[in-house]
């Protein structure tokens, strides 16, 4: 409806994500004019400020990325005009009424959607839903509250946790994110596989061998290692975001694209899979490394972190789906901070072709020449498949070449944010590329015995130098599989 009106309230507006990610992004749906025509941001947070103050703090974030030419400082104008800052307490009900009060003058009586993104840690979430339903839900129109990770430890926590917001909102009102979800080749995954026939009817046991979800950043926690030490790169990034490209990449085709539909087959799949346990993973931590005469630091060396710290900043494991199509394939993951490179990857290896006519017109490893297919999410956002060629000439020799879709060579649109797209689904209360609880119990149940044998053995990690491969315990791991990590060859 053109005449109702939208108000988000970024809660923790003064955090690292509010700033970097959760503004920029709101700007640049404004800038889309995906926005409505009459909307409002207030930034919420404990400590004092004025507007002015928050828009000055923001504007420095915001970009005209997509087309520089046109007004771009008329926009970014005209966007923080929309922008507010009430300071209050999170568990204060007093405090949310204000903010009500406030909302309200904005929203000038019109039908009122009011979105909450909770840019917090999480024990002040559900602190935070109760003030928010009790004293700042819209009375008209619809109230929805996004949160983000890390929703608990372990099973048990992450079921209090849902408990404890369910106490204030229906599951339909809690959009949980997985920022992954958002990228762009991880949407199109489904596309890839569902759109075009000569994928799906590959996809099984029968011709892929293995599924590698690759993971690295080319730097450590710094600073961040207050958060991180508490959960480490396991919780960080395997049980969620690898996690969930995973599901896609595996579930069973969904009976249509509604939201249910996909997470109803993403369930399936994640309660077929094995719980992990310590044979199946190998961790590690980055130490100090010198190069070229510049000394990059050690986890431990971060000052926000416990010098004795053993909590994993890299880890490999394998996984496997107990199910009609996967059984006995691996699933092999890989994640780490501080490594030589920043990419995340999905790599498939196919079989081999069995009774290979041109087994012997390869120069090297037959092992070498089987199918691969690359799905680059980040960076240089790419899809590709590695097939055996003749290479031209009187000889018959094969060698092994691209199939290549370069996205930067075949669009010339920018790809926009994962925020962006999250957040605009989220204000169409398009749920499709949201968490399910149902489907957060059943990616924890796979991590929690692993997580808790772990810390309660207090098994130590393979250090590896800052900069890096990771241990090479990770090449044992996935020997003992038959499989060759993708981003080695
Ligand atoms: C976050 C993790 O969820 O994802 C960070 O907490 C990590 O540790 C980040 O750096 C990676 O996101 P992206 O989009 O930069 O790959």
């Amino acid at each position: 409806n053109g005449e109702s009106s939208l108000s988000i309230t970024v809660v923790g507006a003064s955090g690292d994500l509010a700033k970097k990610k959760i503004f920029p992004a709101l700007f640049a749906l404004f800038y889309e004019g995906c926005l409505p025509k009459h909307f409002t941001i207030f930034g919420y947070a404990r400590s004092k400020m004025t507007d002015e103050e928050l828009r000055k703090m923001i504007s420095g974030t915001l970009t005209c990325r997509i087309d520089q030419r046109e007004n771009c400082e008329d926009k970014i104008d005209n966007f923080l005009k929309k922008c507010f800052y009430h300071a209050g307490q999170y568990n204060s009900e007093a405090d949310f009424k204000q903010l009500d009060a406030k909302l309200k003058t904005h929203e000038g009586g019109r039908v009122a959607n009011r979105l909450f993104y909770l840019s917090i840690p999480p024990n002040i979430f559900i602190d935070v839903a109760r003030c928010a339903s009790s004293s700042a839900s819209s009375e008209q129109g619809w109230t929805r509250v996004i949160v983000e990770k890390p929703f608990g430890r372990d099973s048990a926590s992450s079921a209090e946790l849902t408990k404890g917001l369910k106490q204030f909102l229906a599951e339909e009102q809690i959009y949980r994110i997985d920022h992954y979800l958002g990228k762009e080749l991880v949407e199109n995954l489904s596309v890839l596989r569902f759109s075009n026939l000569v994928f799906e009817p590959l996809w099984s046991r029968q011709y892929i061998r293995n599924v590698q979800f690759l993971f690295s950043e080319d730097f450590g926690t710094e600073g961040r290692g207050g958060y991180f030490d508490g959960y480490g790169i396991i919780r960080d990034i395997m049980q969620n975001h690898l996690l969930q490209m995973l599901a896609i990449f595996a579930m069973e085709p969904p009976v249509s694209l509604d939201a249910e539909d996909i997470r109803n087959e993403k369930v399936k799949v994640l309660r077929s899979m094995r719980t992990l346990n310590l044979e199946d993973v190998v961790i590690g931590q980055y130490k100090s490394h010198v190069r070229g005469g510049v000394r990059y630091p050690g986890y431990t060396d971060d000052k926000t972190v416990p010098p004795n710290s053993i909590t994993p900043t890299f880890a490999a494991a394998a996984l496997f789906i107990d199910n009609a199509r996967w059984d006995g394939v691996p699933f092999l993951m890989k994640a780490g901070k501080a490594l030589n490179n920043r990419r995340t990857e999905i790599r498939v290896q196919f079989r081999h072709v069995p009774g290979n006519l041109y087994k012997r017109s390869f120069g090297t490893d037959l092992d070498q020449a089987t199918n691969e297919l690359v799905i680059r999410v980040q960076p240089d956002e790419a899809i590709y498949l590695k097939i055996n060629n003749k290479i031209p000439g009187l000889g018959m020799r094969l060698d092994r070449s691209n199939l290549n879709l370069l996205y930067a060579d075949r669009y010339s649109r920018e790809i926009p944010d994962a925020y962006e797209r999250l957040l605009l689904d989220a204000i169409e209360g398009e749920r499709r590329l949201f968490i399910r609880s149902d489907e957060l119990d059943a990616a924890w149940a796979i991590f929690t015995p692993l997580l808790q044998e772990l810390e309660t053995r207090r098994v130590s990690p393979e250090l590896y130098p800052y900069g890096s491969r990771g241990p090479v315990g990770a090449h044992y791991l996935a020997a003992k599989y038959n499989v060759r990590w993708g981003d080695l060859n």
